[in-house]
């Protein structure tokens, strides 16, 4: 159940089917080139898209706008520390943002950095610091327990170690939840795990922390040991155990753009190094590239993020759209995470090969059957890595309402219904751009039969 209401509503439009394919023709078969107000119901991602409270509203009008020195930093300095328990932070203008300047001053040329799946940009923030990223999800994860499927597999970490040598291994990612494998949880045994590895190899352990809220909800529902505690607590925990965080907020964060790094206060060297970087890329230490009324939004935020009331609705809206799609024999990986039911376009569209990308050819279905809009996280997103076809409808979080995850799961009944009767076709790059790990943004396609 909602433990809240709406103050301000937004209108949106379902165009017409005929508008719908003319404007995926002229999107170029891409998701991110449809225009927004040819969307219905949008679920290309949770990221900075979410509902405010009254109280960040009432913080952003409080904002303080000085460039050195404010308030509003004041506030999100306090969030940060009360909440996830890190004392020196290095606001950024979003999560990418806090990837430039921690992996910038973590990482060189020729290292290796393990992470039990990197998502998009981490990938390529370690690969444009001239590293190797290398992914350690557990073995099997999508198809065996899937109690903390999100989990880094530490063994491969240690048998990386091993091949390359621990001293190019600056750093370990824990990601959590695992944005890139489902949006699955890690548990509090797996971080404490991680942080045996980076003792032992003599790595920073990182947290990618931009959904911590989510994945302690699932600690405290199946890590026993967590039974009793509360959101909050578990929050601090699982997070005790790194040595820096990066954070999008427009995650957990419950604002629509921000991001920091976290650091601890032992580490001068570090923190002295992503200053630099901060100061040059982002803007001053107390806003990094944020307004200040942003800075205060997030300090509220933060602190709602872990309260039980809006976890349980978030996770339950989450819960409830895995079940009707389920129920309408779309495979879904289930249990579902937290942000976003993940479909395996693979089985749903059998008779497209991967190289005709069968996720991103689900992907335009969607928007021609209903006007909503996923994203595809499979080949054309990560090319040349052996990933499971998959499609995220990541939900916005405090923003939509059942009678629109009813619509979501019809559209899905339309397009299986069009799959049934072999109106679906598989789709090829036309254009891309130099950099791969970015392709998914930009590439444009069409249909080939
Ligand atoms: C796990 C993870 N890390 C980093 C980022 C990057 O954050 P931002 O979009 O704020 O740059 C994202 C964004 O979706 C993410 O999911």
């Amino acid at each position: 159940m909602r433990a809240y209401k709406s103050k301000v509503v937004a209108p949106i439009r379902l165009p017409d089917r005929e508008e719908r394919a003319a404007n995926l023709e002229r999107a170029g078969y891409n998701a991110f080139e449809l225009d927004s107000a040819d969307v219905f119901v949008d679920l290309l991602t949770d990221s900075g898209t979410g509902t405010m409270s009254q109280d960040q509203w009432a913080a952003m009008m409080r904002g303080d706008e000085a460039y050195a020195g404010s308030e509003s930093f004041d506030e999100l300095e306090a969030a940060v520390s009360d909440v996830m328990g890190f004392d020196r932070i290095l606001p950024a203008h979003q999560g990418r943002g806090a990837e430039n300047v921690l992996y910038g001053a973590l990482v060189s040329e020729g290292d290796y950095v393990p992470n039990n799946t990197h998502f998009d940009t981490t990938r390529a923030h370690i690969a444009n610091a001239g590293a190797e990223p290398v992914d350690c999800p557990v073995e099997g994860a999508l198809s065996g327990d899937r109690t903390f499927a999100g989990n880094l597999d530490v063994g491969k970490v240690r048998d990386l170690a091993d091949d390359v040598g621990a001293d190019r291994i600056p750093a370990i990612v824990v990601t959590i939840t695992n944005n890139s494998l489902a949006g699955q949880p890690v548990s509090v045994e797996n971080l404490r795990a991680a942080r045996d590895a980076a003792d032992d190899l003599d790595a920073t352990l990182v947290v990618d922390a931009c959904r911590f809220a989510e994945n302690a909800y699932f600690v405290r529902e199946r890590e026993p040991e967590f039974a009793d505690a509360s959101i909050a607590e578990i929050a601090r925990e699982q997070l005790s155990y790194a040595d820096a965080v990066v954070m999008s907020g427009k995650k957990d964060g419950l604002v629509n753009v921000g991001g920091f790094v976290g650091l601890r206060p032992g580490d001068d060297d570090l923190f002295e190094r992503a200053r630099e970087r901060a100061i040059l890329y982002e803007g001053f230490t107390t806003y990094g590239g944020m307004a200040g009324r942003d800075v205060a939004a997030m300090a509220v935020g933060l602190r709602e993020a872990v309260e039980s009331s809006y976890l349980d609705d978030r996770i339950g809206q989450v819960r409830r759209l895995g079940d009707m799609l389920a129920d309408r024999d779309v495979p879904v990986v289930r249990p579902t995470g937290g942000h976003a039911v993940y479909v395996d376009a693979g089985a749903f569209l059998p008779e497209i090969p991967a190289e005709r990308f069968p996720g991103q050819a689900l992907v335009c279905e969607l928007y021609r059957e209903g006007g909503v809009r996923a994203v595809e996280l499979g080949s054309l997103a990560f090319p040349d890595t052996d990933r499971p076809e998959l499609v995220r409808l990541a939900l916005p979080r405090r923003t939509y309402g059942a009678d629109h995850l009813e619509h979501v799961a019809e559209t899905f009944g339309a397009v299986a219904e069009r799959r049934d009767a072999g109106e679906i076709s598989g789709l090829e790059i036309v254009d891309e751009p130099e950099m791969a790990e970015l392709r998914h943004f930009s590439a444009s396609l069409r249909p080939v039969a």
